[in-house]
């Protein structure tokens, strides 16, 4: 076994959350560290509600760990700074300040040899309309930070532009035949272990469905999973973490990474003996990572806003595992609970 007895996670989330129950089944503990709402705080050991900026509060909480990992690329770099001086942060600051920016990272991508949409930086408003002539329409204009499930972007037609109000990439619109993403885990010895490639469908930028097998050619999926290992191996990557790609006839194109375990990965929980959120654990822990293999046919959906409402109906669905985050009030558009189905 490892020395790691105490896991801080950095974010209170829903992966928050379920990285903590995963943790609790191997013996280990969470501690929480959320400025706000914290569904995660109510199967963690230690919750610590405070801004990322209160110094004695950080402080307190990485003293109170072995580890630290986390749930949400968007913590201030001041944080990890402070953290980092007390105990190892994993998956590193690299692969963090990689993800946290979409022109760091297209810019990482490309040099590692693989390919993206084409992008522009757009620093303000008035480079917009030179990254349009350049980049050409249709197109998607991107904050550069603080982006998911689709905020923060503007897609770009025949009309006039929008600006999005931050720092952006403008990225030519990629005519796919499908989205895929792996989830791959790597460990600190540098062995990965990838989850077979799930199928994506996206509404309104919102994850909807992951099914797994994806259906598509074994070329494709070991290109897929090539490419998510090429990523870790490059980022001395420790931990779980997702990549999103787009299937072309020109091949695959990365859309983005999350140093984290991530929603198209949930379908592991029913799908594999060690899900993505234990595999996680394992890895960021130093212990012996699960081997990724699938045992059913999955498909997860996401239960968003009002689907709540079909959770007594759901309940009573046979081979269907429901999982509902505990976030109270349900919102058009928040991530209440998903829905593993196993389909073979
Ligand atoms: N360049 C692109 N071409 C076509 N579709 C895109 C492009 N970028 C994003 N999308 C669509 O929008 C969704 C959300 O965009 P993404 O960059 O993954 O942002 P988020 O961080 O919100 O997940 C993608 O899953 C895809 O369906
Ligand atoms: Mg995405």
């Amino acid at each position: 076994m490892s020395d790691v007895q105490t896991i801080g996670i950095l974010g209170g989330g829903q992966l928050g959350r379920m990285l903590s129950v995963a943790a609790s089944r191997l013996g280990l503990r969470c501690h929480i560290f959320e400025p706000g709402a914290a569904p995660a705080g109510d199967v963690a050991w230690r919750v610590t509600t405070a801004p990322y900026e209160d110094e004695a509060a950080l402080r307190a909480f990485a003293e109170s760990v072995d580890v630290i990992t986390y749930e949400f690329e968007n913590v201030p770099t001041t944080t990890l700074d402070l953290l980092e001086s007390i105990r190892p942060i994993r998956p590193n600051r690299r692969a963090l300040a990689v993800s946290q920016d979409r022109l760091t990272e297209k810019t990482f991508l490309n040099d590692i040899g693989l390919a993206t949409a084409p992008f522009a930086d757009v620093p303000a408003e008035t480079d917009l309309d030179a990254a349009v002539a350049r980049i050409g329409r249709p197109s998607i204009l991107k904050t550069r930070r603080m982006g998911y499930d689709g905020k923060g972007q503007v897609r770009i037609g025949g009309g006039p532009a929008e600006w999005t109000g931050a720092p952006s990439v403008l990225e030519g619109f990629v005519d796919f035949s499908a989205e895929i993403s792996v989830i791959i885990a790597r460990g600190a010895d540098g062995q990965v272990a990838a989850f077979d490639p799930g199928l994506n469908v996206h509404e309104g930028g919102i994850l909807r469905t992951t099914t797994v097998p994806c259906g598509l050619p074994g070329k494709i999926t070991t290109d897929a999973v090539l490419i998510a290992a090429r990523i870790a191996n490059a980022l001395d990557y420790v931990g779980v973490m997702g990549v999103e790609l787009f299937v072309t006839p020109q091949g695959l194109i990365v859309n983005e990474i999350a140093p984290r375990v991530h929603n198209s990965g949930h379908w592991t929980q029913a799908g594999c003996a060690v899900d993505q959120f234990e595999q996680h654990v394992r890895a960021v822990a130093g212990l012996p990572l699960g081997d990724g293999k699938r045992h059913a046919d999955v498909v997860m959906e996401n239960l968003i806003g009002d689907d709540l409402d079909r959770v007594p109906d759901l309940l009573k669905s046979p081979k269907t595992q429901v999982h509902l985050y505990g976030k109270g009030t349900p919102r058009p558009g928040r991530k209440m609970g998903h829905v593993n189905r196993i389909t073979g």
